[in-house]
């Protein structure tokens, strides 16, 4: 038998448990979240023709000389330099954009157009712009007619009359002469809330159902850059979307399954987005910053003790940005971007996977002066691999002296190491830092071949190790998987939570198992025990128990990692409970199982009536299953 002890153990169940790394890793931000449908819209790429085709002339050259269309600079910098002057001789010069990995479009949806463009020499009349196929057969088409020698931004729509997954935009010219045009920009005008030029609304949709306790970002590797001079600076990533200085995608091509030389970051999807995002998902933002040190494995670019300073700046800056009031410089600028209340952050993270003397000595000047001014806010710092270099939990005796808050620890391992590792924070010291589990998934042993596999081992591996997650919650106060997600033909890491193509997504078993925690977290852990030990693996069976004391609910959760029903008694012990419950199951009979495009929920809970007699529950429980008892107080 297993027993639960409903009076509650003291240990409050963070409602940042359970969250979300986001990193623009597998086109997660541009060619996915981001819904931007025209690559390259602003001719900024390294060449700049890339996604750009000119299938029966070529006559489109590129200015990065000679005036821009935003004149806004960023430390002495433009940060748009170049448009496309097209030349346009006969009447069938004819431009086109592939999209990312072709655009999808939906009948009868509407897609809003942008265009900027100015007449440089002759009289060209008329742009024509459709949407096309394979076959060059048209699913859509609307007109602009260019007018004046200064630059102008002209809006249209299109309508598609079919679904198709990877259609081009097609732009045909009238007249002779020669036309500048840049950022050129496509959005589906049903986006997340409606928002114009917005985010992808399956995905958000996907991530808010998740019921997120936080949403860290902006990755991830790509935070530190594969240089210092690549590595992500939030402060290039805000005000007017036309001003964002483009930057090479640090998974551009390296440690990439499949390269991706057409990878780069808009940052149309920038901080002050990601901050509003948290604030839809009900999230606590939490932002990461470069902590000085460029990617990877301690042999990055560093830079040097007495240059810090702009580094530590942007964080305390950062700050303001997010919390400050209006009469404050960076709160003026949130105000000005449409949003005046303050963003409420209370976490922010120095570096992502950095350790040793170099990483301890520059998160000491930043503790310092971030605590200085804003000793509220809590720093999460990051940690170094063990000599395996697969997980990153290394360094805790050297951030432990400086007193680090919150210490991130990333683990990609075979699902066996999740079954086995159900209490591996049973023994962490409960007087030091608390821990953030920040990325880590299972990981099936024939990833490195580039298969995206998520199947059901690793999800049942994955639920049965966030037992003792849960079970930690005194130490353990912040987790989520990664990567969050993977466009499905331009993936650089796998396996990722969710999959998405040009028009559809779905959530991986491993997705259900967050799902499932993120809805069923409670607010303070109970105990369950058999022999009055914790349930840790003894016979394939894991356990932890929760209460609700907002939805008055206990929560039991069991995972049986064997192949075989197992029957078990729980005697709910305290106090009497009302006998109607519920039972919530996620099972699979085949560990190789998957979902896809095509069986989206073959993986996915089950949700039935559940009697309680006498404060005792039997149940016989599935073969290779997750399930989730539920009581109300
Ligand atoms: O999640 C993919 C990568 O794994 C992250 O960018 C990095 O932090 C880790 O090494």
């Amino acid at each position: 038998n297993l027993v639960v002890d409903l009076n509650a153990t003291g240990v409050k169940i963070q409602p940042t448990m359970y969250g979300i790394f986001f990193e623009d890793i597998n086109f997660a931000a541009d060619g996915g979240l981001y819904a931007e449908m025209v690559k390259n819209r602003s001719f900024e790429f390294l060449d700049s023709k890339m996604g750009w085709l000119e299938p029966n002339s070529n006559k489109l050259s590129l200015n990065n000389q000679s005036g821009y269309l935003s004149p806004i600079k960023y430390a002495g910098q433009n940060t748009n330099q170049t448009y496309a002057r097209v030349e346009v001789k006969g009447p069938k010069y004819e431009l086109i954009n592939e999209g990312f990995r072709g655009m999808g479009v939906k009948k009868d949806a509407k897609y809003n157009l942008t265009i900027n463009a100015k007449k440089f020499s002759g009289d060209i009349t008329k742009i024509k712009i459709q949407f096309i196929d394979s076959l060059n057969n048209v699913l859509g088409e609307t007109i602009i007619l260019p007018k004046g020698k200064n630059w102008k931004s002209y809006e249209t729509q299109l309508t598609a009359s079919k679904t198709i997954l990877k259609t081009k935009l097609k732009f045909t010219f009238e007249g002779t002469g020669e036309i500048d045009l840049d950022m050129i920009s496509l959005f589906p005008v049903d986006t997340w809330k409606g928002r114009k030029k917005g985010l992808r609304k399956d995905l958000v949709q996907l991530l808010d159902d998740l019921n997120p306790g936080f949403l860290r970002f902006p990755g991830g590797c790509i935070v530190e850059g594969r240089t210092l001079a690549r590595r992500y600076q939030w402060k290039k990533t805000i005000g007017n979307i036309e001003d964002r200085e483009l930057l090479v995608n640090r998974w551009n091509t390296e440690f990439a399954h499949k390269p991706a030389p057409d990878y780069y970051q808009s940052f149309g999807l920038g901080f002050f987005e990601y901050f509003l995002l948290s604030e839809d998902l009900g999230a606590e933002p939490l932002p990461i910053l470069s902590c000085g040190i460029a990617c990877q494995f301690n042999t990055g670019e560093l830079v040097p003790m007495e240059e810090l300073d702009p580094y530590v700046q942007d964080a305390l800056d950062l700050i303001e940005f997010a919390n400050g009031s209006i009469s404050t410089s960076w709160g003026k600028l949130r105000a000005d971007m449409g949003h005046p209340e303050p963003f409420n952050v209370k976490y922010l993270g120095i570096g992502n996977e950095q350790w040793g003397e170099a990483y301890i000595e520059r998160y000491e000047v930043f503790h310092k002066a971030i605590k200085a001014k804003y000793p509220e806010i809590v720093l999460v710092s990051g940690s170094g691999p063990f000599p395996d270099g697969d997980y990153f939990e290394y360094g805790w005796e050297e951030l432990k002296k400086l007193n680090v808050e919150i210490v991130d620890e990333h683990y990609y391992r075979q699902p066996q190491w999740f079954r086995d590792n159900a209490n591996r924070y049973d023994s962490y010291d409960r007087n030091g830092p608390k821990v953030f589990a920040g990325e880590y998934a299972a990981h099936p042993k024939d990833v490195e071949d580039g298969s995206k596999e998520n199947n059901w081992e690793t999800a049942l591996s994955e639920a049965a190790f966030m037992t003792g997650l849960e079970r930690n919650a005194d130490v353990v106060n912040l987790t989520s998987y990664a990567p969050l997600m993977a466009h499905v033909d331009a993936f650089q890491w796998a396996p990722d939570m969710i999959w998405f193509n040009n028009l559809e997504s779905y959530g991986t078993a491993n997705y259900y198992v967050q799902k499932l925690y993120g809805n069923n977290s409670g607010t303070d852990l109970i105990a369950i025990t058999r022999d009055g030990k914790a349930v840790t693996g003894q016979n394939d069976l894991y356990a932890t128990a929760a209460k609700d004391m907002i939805k008055k609910e206990v929560i039991i959760k069991l995972v049986n990692t064997s192949n075989q029903p197992k029957s078990i008694i729980i005697d709910l012990t305290g106090y009497k409970l009302k006998s109607k419950g519920e039972i919530i199951v996620l099972s699979h009979p085949n560990l190789m199982g998957i979902n896809s495009f095509e069986d989206p929920f073959t993986i996915s809970p089950k949700e039935t009536e559940y009697i309680l007699k006498r404060n005792k529950a039997e149940l016989s429980l599935q073969p290779y299953s997750f399930s989730i008892l539920k009581f109300n107080l």
